[in-house]
């Protein structure tokens, strides 16, 4: 008899454009993609993980020639940085498609060519408001002024109306089609709320869609008319089929094809669920099963991106954290759908209070008192007690909802359970108190119990997190001695497994780093942006963002007692009250005051400044003063009563 092929998962991310290297907003469409397919192997599928660049068009050549590199070495040096950030997040793609490869070009201009031969593409003429110093055809949306003209968002400057000969998809004629297939279909766009918008959308009617252009020239060139080439829509959204081999590699297109999930964000969602399906019903190709539109991650309150300054490299937290507290973080904080707003102090919290305390602590602790109690020796355990079933029994029913809810991607949710799950292993400890047990000879096969179920738990809550945060998982197998790895262990094989003979647990280690707001700020800080420079390379104007403003602690302090340092003629030393403590400084002000006419006085300090040693002294603050033409200083005091440690923003 034949084997039983397994059922497959092919799951994909947009492709990323290369003018920018990415940020934690694309980081957060990976993870959400690679957490899926980790979860779906575990499940027992076949599973195909397509990410990638979008290399072509007139955004790209635009950056490329800002930079004087030609748009290739451009999209090189780009995917060289997002190939690293993927590796350091322990993206598990099985793909990379650039659409700069051949095979991609070819399967592009052999699709084109089909639908033109059908007469699904025709030639017709283009006409729109155009901007000749952008070279770019304005969106239709983009209102009339008061003399009926239109300005180009982007510069401001008018844009003309032109014609230009260009070929059209014949949009118009599916959209009948499409909104039986939606109707059919409800799962086609998730959430359920996006499918709303996108219908709507698709009933206002659609116009056909013009897809070349004559004024770009990087891009894939319309096969036999080279002067036009493939607007990049056309072109990008085919990296999902040539990315899983149509047309060079047709078994395993054929294997994968069509996709289980297109996870987008929800900007790039009718490109997805309106024209992407109307070009695969066109050239007689399935269509997706879900195109899944998720959330923006935002950054005050505005989306992150490059031109509003406002993007966070993940580099930053890669450095201080890994990359499990960052998969953790973006996963855990929104559900897929929904926005969220990027703090530093929410990850923190996230990391010190989640990881390092409930889940960290927990394996800490558990794995010393095994390894103390017991040696490398075996547990052998006494029978089980009420309570040890109800642990196991929670944990049977734990991993149910995890799958659950992991299949249905509500990720935030299953973790959400998960950390439930810690909850009542932490309580179950607090209240067996193994610490207590071990103080008594006659209770050692209690103790046993106590902590061998303790240890089944941890390892079943590791495997549970796998998907999300592969590396620590697998560190807890490490640490339990286990000799297969999460990944090896189907999900329904998982079971709440009590320690065997000849098992070698490890001493373990912190799983999280522990950090303070005040240090992480303090050091590496939050942005980790490259300068702007412009177009003749100069920096520009000295200006902060809003976010680098924010990393100053300012204070409101009180003058506790002042006094002159020997041989210092301009300066004092300060003792001041910043609310939380005291703080000695040095202030260049004795030019201009004595210090008898200082204390009680309240003024401005900042307090996370790098303390200084200024003659022997240690500054641990600094005051805001003018200084006038003749280098005096005067200090702003308060005109009323403020309370020493008032915040000052
Ligand atoms: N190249 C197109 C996609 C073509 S797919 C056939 C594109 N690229 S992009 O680089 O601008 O953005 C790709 C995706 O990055 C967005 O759709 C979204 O999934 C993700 N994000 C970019 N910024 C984001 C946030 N601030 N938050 C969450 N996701 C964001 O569009």
């Amino acid at each position: 008899m034949a084997k039983k092929s397994k059922p497959t998962f092919y799951i994909t991310t947009p492709i990323y454009y290369v003018n920018d290297v990415p940020h934690i907003g694309h980081a957060y469409t990976t993870i959400i993609a690679d957490a899926l397919a980790r979860f779906q192997k575990l499940a027992g599928k076949d599973v195909f993980f397509l990410t990638g660049t979008d290399e072509h068009g007139q955004k790209i050549e635009k950056a490329a020639a800002e930079k004087g590199l030609t748009p290739k070495a451009l999209a090189d040096a780009v995917v060289g940085r997002a190939l690293n950030l993927w590796k350091a997040l322990n993206i598990c793609h099985d793909f990379f498609i650039r659409t700069t490869m051949d095979f991609h070009e070819r399967g592009v201009q052999k699709l084109f060519q089909k639908l033109l031969d059908q007469g699904d593409i025709y030639k017709g003429e283009y006409k729109g408001w155009y901007c000749v110093s952008d070279e770019n055809f304005l969106a239709e949306d983009v209102p009339c002024n008061k003399e009926g003209g239109k300005l180009c968002p982007d510069c401001g400057k008018k844009a003309v109306m032109v014609s230009e000969e260009t070929y059209f998809f014949r949009l118009s004629a599916y959209q009948e089609r499409l909104l039986e297939h939606y109707a059919a279909h409800p799962e086609f766009v998730q959430p359920p709320s996006r499918m709303n918008e996108v219908e709507s959308f698709v009933r206002g009617g659609l116009k056909d869609l013009s897809i070349t252009r004559t004024t770009v020239k990087w891009g894939v060139p319309v096969p036999g008319d080279p002067a036009h080439t493939i607007y990049v829509w056309f072109d990008a959204l085919h990296n999902y089929v040539t990315g899983v081999g149509y047309d060079w590699n047709m078994p395993l297109f054929e294997k994968f094809w069509p996709a289980t999930i297109h996870l987008v964000g929800k900007d790039i969602l009718r490109f997805h669920a309106v024209y992407w399906p109307a070009f695969l019903m066109a050239s007689g190709l399935a269509l997706p099963r879900t195109v899944l539109g998720h959330g923006w991650w935002l950054k005050d309150d505005t989306k992150m991106s490059k031109s509003k300054g406002n993007v966070l490299d993940p580099h930053v937290l890669l450095k201080t954290f890994g990359p499990d507290p960052i998969r953790y973080f973006l996963l855990r904080e929104i559900p897929i759908g929904q926005d969220g707003n990027f703090s530093h102090e929410g990850f923190l919290h996230r990391v010190n209070s989640d990881l390092a305390n409930d889940l960290g602590n927990l394996v800490q602790r558990t794995l010393a008192m095994v390894r103390s109690y017991f040696g490398d020796g075996p547990l052998v355990p006494e029978p089980e007690s009420e309570k040890d079933i109800r642990l196991r029994d929670e944990f049977e029913a734990l991993k149910a909802r995890v799958f659950a809810l992991y299949d249905n991607c509500s990720l935030n949710r299953a973790l959400e359970e998960i950390w439930a799950y810690i909850g009542s292993v932490n309580k179950y400890l607090a209240e067996e108190e193994p610490w207590i047990l071990a103080k008594d000879d006659g209770r050692r096969q209690r103790l046993a119990r106590v902590l061998a179920q303790a240890a089944a738990a941890i390892r079943g809550i590791g495997y549970l997190v796998f998907p999300v945060m592969p590396e620590s998982a697998e560190r807890i197998w490490e640490f339990l001695g286990e000799a297969k790895k999460p990944a090896d262990v189907p999900f329904a094989d998982l079971e709440f497994e009590i320690l065997g003979p000849g098992r070698r647990t490890l001493e373990p280690r912190a799983l999280f780093p522990r950090v303070a707001l005040k240090d992480f700020l303090g050091g590496e800080g939050p942005v980790a942006q490259e300068p702007e420079t412009t177009k003749e390379g100069a920096q520009p104007m000295d200006i902060i963002s809003y976010e680098e403003f924010k990393r100053m602690d300012l204070r409101v302090a009180r003058i506790l007692t002042a006094e002159r340092i020997p041989g210092a003629t301009k300066l004092l030393k300060l003792e001041v009250d910043i609310g939380t403590e005291k703080r000695q400084m040095v202030a260049g002000v004795a030019e201009t005051y004595a210090p008898e006419d200082l204390v009680g006085k309240r003024l401005v300090v900042i307090c996370n400044l790098k303390p200084a040693v200024i003659r022997g002294v240690e500054s641990q603050a600094m005051l805001l003063a003018a200084v006038t033409e003749d280098n005096k200083a005067i200090i702003p005091f308060f005109d009323r009563d403020v309370p020493a440690g008032a915040v000052v923003k």
